[in-house]
């Protein structure tokens, strides 16, 4: 049985969310899609925001994947706010939430996985072996699940966008992919639900990733070319913050592959350890002359 609020229909199940999407096609509205992993805050509400924009109809998945989760205390403490992400949701727009159990996405007899090829080998698929592979596997559920007209994520996860359009392409997955910039809070820290796990004195610490990033731009919008000037520019402010450091690294924005020379589209990301939180980040950039 579906359960309705005045504005969000919650499909708990995959027939339910079936039910749902058919309707409001049925109806002749198109359908946008934000999958999350829940604890909504206003970066995801963006992302719904953006879809309603265009869709009358606006999904959004809540479903902390344990497939992408390399790292158990990670999954263990990830934050769960059902009921707030519902309200949030519904704020922003979204009309259906799909709230799955574990077996509702991953059946008995589920046999598949996405290998998230070489686009999926640096950075976070370095320092996360599994994670790009459950990743892509979920997604690829969940966009022939809900058959969206367009999907969207966040450019903060830059690696794992990429991840999803190549597979989207190779696998002719008929839903758009669209990437929204990252939202921050004002002080520059990109909004994560990890966030929410930094006890004060880290939150402060946690600006370093930020800071680091905002200075590498700086030094590339006054013509620096040298991949090391503008990865130090980060690790400075790591160091200065004694934040331990997975990577901070620019590599091409399309094959996510490190470069020595910024010129072409590239994506600076970096990952710290904030206390017992891991975060990450990044910017684009460009050579000034282009
Ligand atoms: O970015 C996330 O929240 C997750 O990786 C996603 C895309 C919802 C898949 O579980």
């Amino acid at each position: 049985m579906l359960a309705t609020t005045s504005t969000l229909t919650v499909a708990r199940t995959v027939d339910e969310l079936r039910a749902a999407v058919d309707a409001a096609k049925s109806a002749g509205l198109s359908v946008g899609f934000v999958p999350t992993m829940g604890a909504l805050h206003e970066g995801h509400q963006t992302l719904v925001r953006e879809a309603a924009k265009d869709h009358a109809a606006v999904v959004i998945s809540i479903f902390v994947n344990p497939s992408q989760f390399n790292d158990a205390s990670d999954l263990e403490n990830y934050p769960r706010t059902e009921a707030a992400d519902f309200e949030r949701a519904a704020a922003a727009g979204a009309t259906i939430a799909f709230a799955p159990s574990c077996d509702e996405i991953y059946p008995a007899g589920f046999a598949t996985t996405i290998s998230a090829g070489a686009v999926a080998e640096q950075l976070e698929g370095a320092h996360r072996p599994g994670h790009f592979d459950g990743m892509a596997t979920v997604v690829a559920r969940l966009l022939g699940l809900v058959r969206a007209d367009v999907a969207y994520f966040g450019r903060k996860d830059a690696q794992q966008l990429a991840v999803i359009e190549q597979f989207v392409r190779d696998l002719v997955i008929p839903t758009r992919i669209q990437g929204v910039e990252t939202v921050r809070e004002a002080d520059g820290l990109a909004m994560s639900s990890r966030n929410m796990r930094l006890a004060q004195a880290d939150r402060q610490r946690a600006l370093a990733l930020s800071r680091g990033l905002f200075a590498a731009q700086r030094l590339a919008d006054g013509g620096e070319h040298s991949a090391r000037a503008l990865e130090t520019a980060v690790q400075v402010e790591l160091d200065a913050a004694a934040l331990p450091t997975d990577y901070a690294t620019l590599v091409d924005a399309a094959t996510f592959l490190p470069v020595d020379v910024l010129d072409r589209e590239c994506v600076l990301a970096v990952a710290a350890h904030v206390g017992p939180v891991r975060l990450i980040d990044n910017i684009r950039l460009a050579p000034a002359s282009v």
